[in-house]
């Protein structure tokens, strides 16, 4: 057989997502999401390095699909669809580095590069009408993430950051958020430059993650590696490596900040607030050794709970961001949708533009 009928038979075989091939979901793409569709460059889809990415050879995030394929993606997808606005300030901004402060519109069309099921294209659609909302691209890894994102009417692609299926200089932005430490630092690089490919000039790229060493990245680096069966044995960045890594992949008018990025809830009472934000911490990240052997969720499981939480999330107040609304440790009060509960959370945030032609 010749290597070229070798790769069409790869080609027709290969599944995009479970039952969709790539020619079904190219199909359903162009039909419900023209515009992302025009974006998609089936020849990259449609290449050695896509069909081996599709197959399942490399490159995929096995902590987010099923718990069944040895993840932890189906209690992760529950509670951010149960919570949606609860990571809202962060996200909210994130979009306006993207946007580089200028009023939000759908001409405007963003890639949420690490965009799992769809958290933050929910969260703005929430936030914004529809002609004050930009364009998201949700693109994901995972089969289970995208699959549930096109459920609900996202705009959703499966794809590798490493290894984007979006034309040349097609989209506006660019967000890397909430799970960048997930991709290996030795294939960062060539994620950083397909940002750089695929954003057009004057375009802006958005890396957020977690300082190495604070009370965030301690979160991952310390309560979810000793309590998710997963383990997270992931590296976090300082300022200089994400400063490196976008200048390095052509980025100009780099500048790395800190960005205030706490979760909050409204509840009716205060023992509500804290335990639904609890309860979301230990479901989001599924922190399942925390939970008690006999199943029972009683006052002394939340307080073990709220211990470990407040030991890496007690901020001094050097640590937070100049000039934000913020608390410095997990705080219930009355306001004036009833009472909220805020767990502070500091995130390291670089953004750079594509300058050029
Ligand atoms: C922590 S989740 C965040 C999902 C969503 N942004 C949110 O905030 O809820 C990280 C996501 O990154 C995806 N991911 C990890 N490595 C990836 C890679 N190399 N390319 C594309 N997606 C990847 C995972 O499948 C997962 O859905």
């Amino acid at each position: 057989m010749n290597p070229t009928s070798k790769l069409a038979d790869r080609q027709a075989e290969t599944a995009f997502l479970p039952g969709l091939s790539i020619e079904q979901y190219l199909q359903q793409c162009r039909r419900d999401h023209p515009r992302l569709y025009r974006c998609l460059d089936p020849h990259r889809m449609h290449s050695e390095a896509g069909l081996e990415f599709y197959r399942g050879l490399r490159h995929v995030s096995q902590h987010f699909e099923r718990e069944d394929k040895g993840g932890r993606g189906g209690a992760y997808r529950k509670a951010q669809l149960g919570n949606p606005l609860i990571r809202a300030v962060g996200i909210q901004k994130l979009f306006e580095l993207a946007c580089h402060g200028r009023p939000f519109s759908p001409r405007t069309q963003v890639v949420d590069v690490l965009g799992g099921n769809g958290t933050l294209c929910r969260a703005m659609r929430l936030l914004h009408e529809p002609e004050s909302c930009p364009a998201i691209y949700t693109s994901d890894a995972s089969e289970d993430m995208v699959a549930d994102a096109l459920r609900q009417g996202i705009a959703a692609l499966r794809q590798p950051a490493q290894y984007m299926m979006l034309k040349d200089s097609c989209v506006d932005g660019m967000i890397f958020a909430y799970g960048t430490h997930h991709i290996p630092s030795h294939e960062l690089s060539a994620a950083l430059q397909e940002a750089y490919r695929v954003l057009r000039p004057g375009g802006r790229v958005v890396l957020q993650d977690f300082e190495t060493g604070t009370p965030t990245a301690r979160w991952y680096s310390e309560v979810l590696h000793r309590y998710t069966e997963t383990g997270h044995d992931f590296e976090h960045f300082t300022p200089r490596s994400v400063r490196r890594l976008l200048q390095e992949a052509g980025f100009e008018e780099v500048r790395i900040q800190q960005v205030y990025d706490p979760c909050i809830v409204h509840e009716s009472s205060p023992e509500q607030a804290r335990i639904r934000l609890l309860d979301y911490l230990v479901s989001l990240f599924s922190l399942n050794k925390l939970l008690p052997e006999d199943g029972i969720k009683d006052e002394a499981f939340w307080d073990r709970v709220e211990k470990v939480v407040r030991g890496c999330s007690t901020l001094s107040p050097d640590e937070l961001p100049q000039g934000v609304e913020a608390v410095t440790e997990l705080t219930v009060r009355a306001d004036s949708a009833g009472y909220r509960a805020e767990l502070p959370r500091v995130a390291l945030v670089g953004t750079g533009v594509r300058l050029g032609n």
